[in-house]
């Protein structure tokens, strides 16, 4: 089976177009962002998510920033870039890539004096960035679809497909890769609350490429892990510490642990951009907090009493002990997870 791969960003030159992910399964819009506080907000709203996606939109964003100064001097242009990094750095806190990316980005700012040339090695740097991450998605897809036999059904959460990472996907990069092989899958997919990445994208998604599907409330989980209809979960990640410890999307903790409890392979899939080895354990992983809307209402419609005291969390941590390996584009580390992720970066 050949599976086709949506296209989330798309660098245009001037501009960006990404597939709105708010609109999704019900609308397929395209948004064309002009300047770089509109990418903020695009991030922000949740119109373009998921680690690996965020980490290439955002670099993207700067090199429209930089395109967008009028400054002579470099002196000036740094400092309008500078803004330009603040309002993309200060959009979503948990994802490493999007502060990998802003670190790359940087560094090639500080290079060369001539504004017109930094502004499109900006550009070109971003290109990068965006091509590394599809082809990292590749390679580790490659590798973790190893892990899979023919028949299994795989547990996923959220939303780590092609629409998550502008490439393969991870968790679900690995899935499309395996059915590409020829291995017969089904999938059961979390809704993922509060804003339901998995009922609206990896459906939408796993229904394109035709593959078997089920739907399964976030609760569910363990009433079919524990009647062994569940082979191995796989996930995605926003933040890996050096330790292993890893942060995503809010429940994938409480997976790890039904899955160590029933006795499941828990695999996480990212590519190395995601892991950040300047943290020793998740403890450290700063944690988005977004605002009780996506908790008290339903795509737009109240299904709590008004008022009400709400705590929304975006992430959790996966503390490494749970993880049976890490995927990633350079191989499938197991066993000492921190010795591991030494090895790698
Ligand atoms: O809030 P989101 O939708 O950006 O959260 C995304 C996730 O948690 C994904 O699982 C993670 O970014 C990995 S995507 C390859």
């Amino acid at each position: 089976m050949k599976v086709i791969y949506t296209s989330p960003i798309d660098w245009l030159g001037d501009r960006i177009r990404i597939l709105d992910q708010s609109k999704l399964p019900d609308e397929e819009t395209y948004l064309e962002l002009e300047n770089y506080r509109d990418v903020a907000s695009a991030i922000t709203e949740l119109k373009i998510r998921g680690a690996p996606a965020i980490g290439v939109v955002g670099a993207y964003g700067i090199a429209l920033g930089a395109l967008k100064i009028e400054s002579e001097t470099k002196a000036s242009f740094r400092k309008k870039l500078d803004e330009v990094m603040g309002t993309i750095a200060a959009t979503r806190p948990t994802a490493r890539n999007l502060f990998w990316a802003l670190q790359r980005m940087q560094k090639v700012a500080e290079s060369g004096d001539d504004v017109n040339k930094i502004k499109s090695a900006l550009v070109a740097e971003a290109v990068k960035i965006h091509a590394e991450e599809k082809e990292a998605t590749r390679k580790l897809s490659q590798f973790g679809a190893e892990l899979i036999r023919d028949g299994d059904i795989v547990l996923v959460h959220c939303n780590a497909g092609p629409l998550a990472t502008a490439g393969y996907g991870t968790a679900l990069g690995i899935v499309l890769l395996a059915v590409e092989q020829g291995k017969k899958l089904r999938v059961f997919a979390t809704e993922t609350r509060p804003v339901l990445q998995g009922a609206r994208l990896t459906c939408w998604e796993l229904r394109k490429a035709g593959i078997p599907v089920t739907l399964i409330a976030d609760s569910a989980a363990g009433y079919f892990m524990q009647r062994g209809e569940i082979n191995c979960v796989i996930v995605g990640a926003d933040r890996i510490a050096a330790n292993g410890d890893t942060a995503n999307k809010i429940g994938t903790y409480t997976l790890a642990v039904l899955a160590r409890e029933n006795n499941v392979p828990f695999y996480v899939a990212a590519s190395t951009s995601t892991i950040d080895p300047s943290l020793a354990s998740g403890e450290q992983v700063p944690i988005e907090q977004r605002k009780p809307e996506e908790i008290t209402h339903i795509r737009g419609v109240p299904i709590a009493p008004e008022g009400i005291e709400v705590q929304n969390p975006a992430f959790d941590v996966t503390p490494h002990r749970y993880i049976t390996a890490i995927i990633t584009e350079k191989g499938i580390i197991r066993g000492e997870l921190g010795e591991a992720i030494r090895g790698i970066t």
